[in-house]
């Protein structure tokens, strides 16, 4: 049967051949790692987060498979904004043929920082700044992340869409808050052009024979299959809280997962630990299985799809 299913989408002013972006953090900013996510697939590529110096990360073990899921605590690993610009820039090149796009995400520890970092980033051109907030707020008594507060999360967003000009902002949020709907709302009233929801969520598993944790840093991010029906409910409440679109991100394995995302409110969806999980196939298998969905529930386009569980 001829395919008529469209994967096109429209996220905000910018244009994806298909609404699957390589999840931050997962294949590092490597332009030849990103470049070989885009042949295989994505619509769009997602740097490692860059922070405003160099990091060296956490000592080994930083990510391991369990039951149902992954736990990583990679310790934010980057070579600083001034040379993450050059690393960009070489992707940019190698991304501009394939018609994939290049989101740049980046964190900090204070909103002058984030601003620091942005005015840094910009000098790449992504084509989207994406806005780990995630990391603890250093000027905060209890070191909160800025996610887990709306005032500290809006203020990141002005400070980044000050010197972002024309390029767009998604702010990326966490999923342990008592009311991802109300930092949301935030963030859209602060300028954020969309909303990546979500990060991973902390979490800690044990090795009993070894009496201890199983990474290094004890604690870390759950992602993969245990954190999908969270962040399905994180994209639900966002989609009900703001106008803004959503890219949903969590535990995205199959073209039915990624589908999952988009009826509960995502118009693009992140893709992370399925490569661990399908290698780096995962971006062609999941589009097929997307359009032996539409084909089968005789759906034409993604816009058909979004929101549509409610
Ligand atoms: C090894 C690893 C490293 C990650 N590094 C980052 C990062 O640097 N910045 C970020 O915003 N999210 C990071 N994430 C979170 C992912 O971008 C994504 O939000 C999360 O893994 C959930 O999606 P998934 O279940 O498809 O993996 C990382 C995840 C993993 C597994």
């Amino acid at each position: 049967m001829e395919t008529t299913s469209d994967l096109r989408i429209k996220l905000g002013s910018l244009q994806l051949k298909n609404p699957l972006v390589l999840a931050s953090g997962v294949m590092g900013t490597s332009p030849a790692l990103l470049e070989r996510m885009a042949l295989s697939g994505a619509g769009a590529v997602t740097s490692k987060s860059c922070g405003p110096v160099n990091r060296k990360g956490h000592p080994n073990p930083v990510v391991i498979e369990w039951e149902h899921g992954l736990i990583n605590a990679v310790g934010l690993t980057n070579p600083g904004a001034e040379e993450e610009v050059g690393l960009l820039l070489q992707a940019k090149e190698k991304l501009l043929p394939l018609d994939v796009l290049l989101f740049a995400s980046i964190f900090a520890g204070t909103v002058e920082e984030f601003s620091q970092v942005a005015s840094t980033i910009v000098k790449a051109h992504p084509d989207l700044i994406e806005v780990n907030i995630s990391c603890p707020n250093v000027r905060d008594d209890f070191g909160l992340p800025f996610a887990a507060d709306a005032k500290s999360a809006g203020e990141v967003t002005r400070a980044v869409k000050t010197q972002a000009g024309e390029i767009p902002v998604a702010v990326k949020l966490a999923p342990n808050v008592p009311n991802i709907g109300r930092i949301a709302l935030a963030v859209e009233e602060a300028g954020a052009d969309a909303i990546t929801a979500v990060n991973t969520m902390p979490g800690m598993v044990i090795d009993a024979d070894a009496a201890r944790p199983v990474l290094h840093n004890r604690m870390g991010g759950i992602s993969g299959p245990a954190l999908k029906p969270i962040a399905l409910r994180c994209v639900a409440e966002i989609a009900d809280s703001v106008h803004i679109p959503i890219i949903g991100t969590g535990g995205v394995l199959t073209g039915r997962d990624a589908v999952e995302m988009i009826l509960a409110g995502a118009t693009a969806v992140g893709v992370g630990s399925a490569l661990w999980y399908r290698g780096s196939e995962a971006f062609t298998l999941i589009q097929d299985e997307m359009r032996a969905y539409m084909q089968e529930h005789d759906i034409h386009s993604i816009d058909e799809l979004i929101g549509k569980a409610f």
